[in-house]
């Protein structure tokens, strides 16, 4: 009988924060009854604000963010240029909104929009780029201005990356936003921030979070659906987790780290070349070359290991977004998403469980090698 204790591994686990100051805080903010729209907020805005020195406005979630973005630059009628392995909801809201997404190929190494997106963009394109799990492209920053000096717009979308340089990812573009959902690198209950480069689009922004005391807004024609703006609560964990990311960044490192020793010194093409580690990584990202996750992800939940596969399909695949299908297809896409797998990484993950993790990888992929 096997009497090995039955380790569980899961794939995220949000930072803790410090329990007193948060009860201390809570309480506070109940006492107050300002729990929209009010210190936590504003603090959470002006953390961000200052780290990045631009404007930064906070908002209810991360598709809050980018549906705001797109109402304030105006996408109606526009070719909005997507990675064509984003989360699905992105194109959706796009078509929501009256604008044409537009799929473009991912590079296979920074699974960010390859540089030939430059070809695509028009003057009057919006471009929305990801920076997919946190991973930032070394051809980011180049083709961003780029895409910018010939007149597009783009809105870095960073839901899973952990800023650490106040000049880096989310400096680049138009516009950029963070999330605060519990998956993503700071864990909240949610919430997002906008970080923007210029004021005139932080302050439509910030006047349209909201649906009530809009009257005004209305006059001039606007319309206004629903509540944007964040809670105090989800402001109050999220400002936690702003001010702590530095150490989670640190304790996200040293998995890394762990992962170079216990697994990429084995099979150092996991990570395939021009991936390096980052600090800004929210997700731990291999290549499976010739195997695909399919094929791995059971031998490793049977030990108890959660994994994910960040995107299943391009999005213009599923029957809702098929109209949207490139006349030039993406066919190395496919497998490409088939063999990229997303192995458990959170700062609470021990060296013990990464060398439980590798070692049972390397033993899958041995083993599929072998049969
Ligand atoms: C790339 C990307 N952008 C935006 C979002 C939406 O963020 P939120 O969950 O805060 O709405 C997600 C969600 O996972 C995402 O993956």
């Amino acid at each position: 009988m096997n009497d090995l204790p039955h380790r569980e591994v899961p794939l995220w686990k949000p930072p803790r924060i410090d329990r007193a100051a948060a009860l201390d805080g809570f309480a506070t903010l109940l006492d107050s009854g300002r729990l929209r729209a009010g210190y936590r907020t504003a603090e959470l805005e002006s953390q961000i604000g200052e780290f990045f020195d631009r404007p930064a406005v906070a908002v209810g979630s991360g598709m809050d963010a980018l549906e705001l973005l797109l109402e304030a630059f105006g996408v109606r009628d526009r070719r909005v240029l997507i990675p064509a392995h984003a989360f699905q909801a992105i194109p959706a809201l796009v078509v929501r909104l009256g604008g044409h997404p537009v799929p473009v190929p991912i590079d296979p190494a920074g699974l960010a929009p390859q540089p030939g997106i430059l070809e695509r963009a028009g003057r009057r394109a919006l471009v929305i780029w990801i920076h997919h799990t946190g991973i930032a492209a070394r051809h980011a920053r180049a083709t961003i201005e780029a895409l910018r000096a010939r007149g597009a717009t783009v809105i870095e979308d960073g839901a899973y990356l952990l800023p650490t340089d106040p000049d880096g990812p989310g400096t680049w573009g138009d516009a950029a936003l963070l999330s605060f959902a519990p998956t993503k690198p700071m864990s909240a209950t949610g919430g997002a921030a906008v970080i923007t480069r210029t004021q005139e689009i932080a302050d439509l922004i910030w006047v349209r979070r909201t649906h009530s005391g809009v009257e005004g807004r209305w006059a001039e024609g606007d319309v206004l659906l629903r509540n944007r703006s964040p809670a105090e609560t989800d402001a109050l964990l999220a400002t936690a987790q702003w001010q702590q990311r530095d150490r989670t960044a640190q304790r996200l490192q040293d998995v890394q780290h762990a992962y170079t020793e216990a697994l990429l010194k084995h099979r150092p093409e996991l990570l395939p070349d021009g991936r390096d580690p980052q600090p800004t990584w929210g997700r731990y990202l291999v290549d499976l070359g010739d195997r695909i996750s399919a094929q791995v992800r059971p031998a490793l939940s049977a030990h108890g290991i959660a994994t994910s596969v960040t995107a299943a399909r391009p999005w213009a695949d599923y029957p809702a977004l098929a109209p949207y299908r490139s006349l030039r297809e993406t066919p190395d896409l496919q497998p490409l998403l088939d063999r990229t797998l997303a192995l458990p990484y959170h700062p609470a993950l021990s060296p013990e469980d990464v060398q439980h993790v590798a070692e049972r990888l390397l033993e899958a992929l041995d083993h599929q090698e072998k049969s």
